[in-house]
């Protein structure tokens, strides 16, 4: 690949793996604060942006170049509420889109189709990763901070399950 292509999907691969360590981190505020079921919601995106982290890294070594890990940011650690937490959520996802959109843009500029192609498959996951955050945060402004609400919704984010890719053929 053209190494500016290389560089932007190494920086990428950090990207997911800044999310990865930002869902961690919330995952543990909401266990401090006895959300176990925030918390679980959590550990599950976290799985999940470490899952696109691998793919960015297989694809790099595909493509015979070299994968270079950098240094990841500390994440916050304290947030408000779960409303601020999952407002924070929602404006990460819209953040990453834009990332992916401006490698596509990138990909295209240097007539990558291959790598332009191995890109959709994150293009389609942002609308789901934004379509998630944005009604778990739905949820939380409904529930306004009433402790019933609250704990229902609780219940209900106890029960998301990672679900692993299928191992490659
Ligand atoms: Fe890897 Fe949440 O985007």
């Amino acid at each position: 690949m053209d190494e500016k292509m290389v560089d932007a999907l190494n920086s990428q691969l950090n990207a997911e793996l800044y999310s990865s360590y930002l869902y961690l981190s919330m995952g543990s505020y909401f266990e401090s604060e006895d959300m176990s079921g925030f918390a679980n919601w959590m550990r599950v995106q976290a799985q999940e942006e470490l899952m696109h982290s691998m793919k960015i890294y297989d694809y790099i070594i595909q493509r015979g170049d070299r994968v270079i890990l950098n240094r990841i940011e500390s994440p916050p650690t304290e947030w408000e509420s779960a409303l601020e937490a999952f407002e924070h959520v929602y404006s990460h996802e819209q953040k990453v889109t834009g990332l992916i959109n401006q490698l596509v843009n990138l990909a295209i500029s240097l007539g990558d189709h291959a790598t332009n192609n191995f890109l959709q498959w994150f293009v389609a996951e942002q609308v789901e990763e934004e379509e998630s955050s944005s009604g778990v945060l739905k949820k939380v402004k409904m529930a306004n901070d009433s402790l019933s609400g609250i704990l229902m919704l609780d219940n209900e984010l106890a029960q998301r399950v990672f679900n692993p890719p299928a191992p490659k053929e």
